[in-house]
């Protein structure tokens, strides 16, 4: 479904992706994992076509989203859950729920989705008139993943989801992805708690210094402490 193809991004003069492939297939869902600093943010960002890659090709569903814009990456079924939790903080949760909505239906329809959102994120309901700022660290991941769900993906771009929360988000995070999963979504996934990515995925991709050095079953890398200490020290 999505395929990445030799993908070269650049920050300035700095080469930070390096001939860079993956894919995802329907329903998939796929581990990114490795160090700090090794890439993996940019690839979701050029994935979601906000850096653009100087070389290389994506395509999702044999549409080519190379050159695309990030609106238009979100038309073909790609959702972006960025690591520093992009909320409105002055609007409402109400109001952050129903923006995600515009590009599909103007949010014309919302209760539906909405019944879905709060059966993933119950704690979002008691907080519906809550602005942003007002929500926990863990209240506002899940707004933030609430959102990313109002375009209806066929693909999420989840960038370490669990960074900094308590243990009692956490599960709650896991679970959700699961029940995400269930609705077909799939996803690729940037975790550094590594056990909880490999437990809930069943592909993984190591990246180090912008290269994918080593690709195989989320099972077998549960396994290999050889290869998790080389590419991620643990
Ligand atoms: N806006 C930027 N301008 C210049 N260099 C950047 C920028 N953002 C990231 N980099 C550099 O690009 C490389 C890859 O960064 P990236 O954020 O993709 O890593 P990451 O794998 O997501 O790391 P982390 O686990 O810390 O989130 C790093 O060397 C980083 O310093
Ligand atoms: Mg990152």
């Amino acid at each position: 479904m999505l395929e990445v193809e030799k993908i070269n991004t650049y920050y300035g003069l700095s080469h930070v992706l390096h001939d860079l492939s993956l894919s995802v297939g329907k329903g998939e869902a796929v581990a990114f994992l490795g160090r700090n600093g090794a890439g993996k943010s940019t690839t979701l960002k050029t994935i979601m076509g906000l850096l653009r890659p100087q070389s290389g090709k994506i395509t999702m569903e044999d549409r080519d989203i190379t050159e695309s814009e990030a609106h238009t990456v979100a038309l073909n079924g790609i959702s972006w859950i960025p690591e520093d939790r992009q909320i409105f903080t002055n609007l409402t949760v109400f109001e952050n729920l129903k923006i995600s909505r515009f590009p599909i239906d103007g949010a014309k329809h919302l209760d539906d989705h909405l019944d879905w959102i709060f059966s993933l994120f119950p704690p979002l309901k008691d907080r519906i008139t809550n602005k942003g700022n007002q929500l926990s660290g863990g209240e506002q991941q899940m707004l933030t993943m609430a959102r990313g769900l109002g375009t209806e993906p066929k693909l999420m771009l989840v960038d370490e989801p669990t960074e900094g929360l308590m243990p009692a988000y956490i599960e709650t995070i896991q679970e959700v992805l699961l029940e995400i999963q269930k609705k077909g979504i799939a996803l690729l996934l940037v975790e550094q708690n590594f056990r909880m990515a490999l437990s809930i995925t069943s592909r993984v991709y190591m990246i180090e210094k912008g290269v994918i050095r080593w690709e195989g079953a989320s099972s077998d890398l549960l396994e290999d402490r050889e290869t998790r200490m080389r590419y991620l020290g643990v």
